[in-house]
């Protein structure tokens, strides 16, 4: 039987292309997602490939949900060889100076938050199985401060650095704990933006070396990589998949001129009333 594998926002995106690749080799694919018909669609899919899963819906930021997806995994399963942390909500857009606290609390709560619960429980169980793998997906944006995301790279860049504390408290376990940092993705809600000509998707692309965004095949490559056995030695480690992208600074020039003109016509439109 094939080894387990959770992934967390697996409904769409990002999360969905790794979830079919792993039942495409024979993973037992445990799919999660807060929207319940994005994931008992891709399920349905995975199903109707002639791969096995399940999906267990469950909001990552709660951990009595997060509770219920390890135990609704190990009663199914019995075993959890392989943890995504994929789940994520997109940044708010604004200044540090005009960040409401929701925006703060709710993207550290889903991400960074939800990642802690997540390899938390996972490592009850992989550390009595003494094997497993912990992937989470980060972003450049938390290897270098990005001006209108401050809420986003910050999750992040805890996210990392919980991979790396992580790394070097269960390595003697014989687990790999390992986060990947993209750039943009082309993913389907990207690719749309570009085709309708979106100034961000296109200044992202200019500032990027290589002039494309990353597919999210490249990324599932990636986690299976690091879930195989060519990979056991490599922990701890962020492996950036962004075409070069974090050596510009296209994107922080673009959102401070963006944010800039956002503020003044607000500003402009409460005078007028
Ligand atoms: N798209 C990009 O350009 C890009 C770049 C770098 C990093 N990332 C990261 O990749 C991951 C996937 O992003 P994506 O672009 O596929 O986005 P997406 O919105 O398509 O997928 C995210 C999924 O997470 C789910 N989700 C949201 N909140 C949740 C919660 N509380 N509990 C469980 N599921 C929840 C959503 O329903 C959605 O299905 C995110 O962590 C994102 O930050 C994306």
């Amino acid at each position: 039987m094939g080894n387990v594998i959770i992934i967390t926002g697996s409904g769409s995106g990002i999360g969905r292309t790794i979830a079919l690749r792993f039942a495409k080799a024979g993973y037992r694919v445990v799919i999660n997602d807060i929207v319940k018909e994005n994931g008992e669609k891709i399920l349905a899919e995975i199903i109707s490939q002639g791969g096995q899963g399940i999906f267990v819906p469950a909001d990552v930021s709660n951990i009595e949900q997060v509770r219920n997806l390890f135990q609704t995994t190990l009663a199914e399963y019995g075993q959890v060889d392989v943890l995504v942390n994929n789940a994520g909500v997109p940044g708010g857009f604004s200044f540090i100076t005009d960040m409401p606290d929701e925006t703060w609390l709710k993207t550290i709560s889903v991400h960074l938050t939800g990642t802690f619960f997540c390899i938390r429980e996972a490592l009850k169980t992989m550390i009595k199985m003494e094997t497993g793998r912990i992937i989470n997906i980060a972003s450049i944006a938390g290897l270098m401060g990005t001006v209108g995301s401050g809420e986003y790279g910050a999750a992040k860049a805890g996210i990392i650095n919980l991979t790396k504390t992580c790394a070097k408290e269960s390595g003697p376990f014989n687990i790999t704990v390992n986060a990947i940092a993209p750039g943009m993705v082309g993913t389907p809600t990207n690719l749309k933006l570009q085709k309708k000509r979106s100034q961000f998707i296109e200044t992202a692309i200019e500032g990027t070396p290589t002039g494309c965004m990353t597919t999210p095949a490249q990324i599932s490559e990636t986690c299976f990589f690091l879930a195989s056995k060519s990979a056991s030695n490599i922990t701890g480690q962020v492996v950036t998949i962004d075409g070069g992208a974090e050596m510009s600074t296209n994107m922080d020039s673009f959102m401070a001129q963006h944010l800039i003109r956002r503020n003044k016509s607000a500003s402009n439109n409460n005078h007028g009333k």
